[in-house]
């Protein structure tokens, strides 16, 4: 077992005493998140839209979801397209250039293929090569996560500086003739440059709390075109290849976990809701939001909500929303934010973050 002893306040370094008595130095290095970047799509599926396409009515999906609007891609649009615009975005609003980043996780659950990695079509599409790029698949909780394993990379000294993304266009996986889910999703992309600091520097990145429950993964899933039911004609006609979803499981599972994993991860940092200035959870239905803020006791004007005019852009949800922040000026310097997503898997992930960038404009944003 490891027995880390910190070396010095501040130092950010730990000495590891191993059980055969050799002392290896184990550094933990601050992380700060040095540039955010989001890709929207141009086109809008409103309310209207819908009602001509399925039976419902604006007046029922604004009430049972507090959705206005969606964003669709146009056909020759891919989830990496967005992942690549929203990645040059970020790259751009931290001042940096490809070349510098030297690990790229893409979170999706509609990659471009199942193989090769969205990731890799990222790094290709920024000219770089030679770094780790791979893609991870936690549905909505997809950008906790990825922040989450970028960040213990970077904190370990083993890389420097990472791009995270979160891309999805679950337009082409939504069966646009099934009411009861084709009303709640869009598409959409958003990056974040993860910087390693020198010991001693203020963390940006204070806490995670991540976890999944795989006994609900039929809650919510993509029956075919995997290992367990190949794509052929029979599973086309058999509408298996959009996704499916037990709305009412969900709708109670999300309520528990967005207080259950904000709580956890306020106190893994020794803080309250109390202390948090800004909440930013994961943009599914404005009921789940609400219910999940009265839970925790949070004041509406220290949460964002853009659900009405993005619907649920799934792993791009909380990047999407944390950028409207930025933009909007509700994030500053020194604000405690906490990011909670939850999704299919069941998974669900909260980053505890101290907000440390300086405003450089408003955050780049890049539409197609
Ligand atoms: C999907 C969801 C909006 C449905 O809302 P709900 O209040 O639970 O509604 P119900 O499923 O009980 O359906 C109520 C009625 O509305 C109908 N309905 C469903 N979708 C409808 C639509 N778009 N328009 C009109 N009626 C609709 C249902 O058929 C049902 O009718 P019935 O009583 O005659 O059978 C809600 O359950 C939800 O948001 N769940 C969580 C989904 C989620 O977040 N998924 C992503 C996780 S990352």
């Amino acid at each position: 077992m490891l027995d880390l002893k910190p070396t010095g306040a501040g130092t950010g370094t730990a000495v590891a005493a191993r059980e055969d008595g050799v002392q290896v130095r184990a550094n933990v290095y601050p992380v700060q998140v040095a540039g955010v970047g989001i890709a929207i799509p141009e086109g809008r599926l409103t309310n209207a839209d819908l009602e001509r396409m399925v039976e419902t009515t604006d007046e029922w999906i604004v009430s049972r979801t507090g959705i206005r609007e969606r964003r669709i891609a146009p056909p020759d649009v891919a989830t990496s397209d967005l992942a690549l615009a929203a990645a040059r975005a970020a790259l751009n609003d931290a001042a940096m250039e490809p070349g510098e980043i030297d690990l790229i996780i893409v979170a999706t659950i509609t990659p471009d293929h199942s193989f090769p990695a969205t990731a890799c079509l990222v790094q290709a599409g920024l000219g770089i090569a030679n770094i780790p790029a791979y893609d991870l698949s936690a549905g909505c909780s997809g950008l906790a996560y990825a922040i989450d394993q970028a960040w213990h990379a970077l904190s370990s000294g083993a890389y420097k500086n990472a791009l995270v993304i979160g891309a999805d266009t679950l337009s082409r996986i939504v069966d646009f003739t099934d009411r009861r889910t084709c009303v709640l999703f869009g598409d959409g992309a958003a990056a974040l440059v993860l910087s390693r600091r020198e010991p001693g520097a203020t963390p940006g990145i204070l806490a995670s709390n991540l976890g999944a429950d795989g006994r609900g993964g039929s809650l919510l899933i993509l029956p075919a075109g995997g290992s367990r039911l190949p794509a052929s004609h029979a599973t086309v006609a058999a509408r298996q290849h959009y996704l499916q979803m037990n709305g009412q499981e969900v709708f109670k599972f999300a309520v528990r976990i967005l207080e259950e994993s904000t709580r956890r991860v306020l106190a893994k940092a020794g803080l309250t809701v109390d202390d948090l200035d800004l909440f930013i959870p994961h943009q599914a239905n404005i009921r789940i939001i609400e219910a999940a803020r009265e839970r925790l006791g949070i004041p509406p004007e220290r949460v964002i909500v853009n659900v009405d005019h993005y619907g649920n852009t799934s792993a791009a949800s909380i990047g999407l929303a944390l950028a409207e922040a930025l933009q909007e000026g509700r994030l500053r310097p020194g604000m405690l934010v906490a990011m909670t997503g939850f999704g299919t898997g069941l998974t669900w992930g909260s980053i505890l973050l101290r907000w440390t960038k300086e405003p450089n404009g408003t955050p780049a944003v890049t539409e197609r």
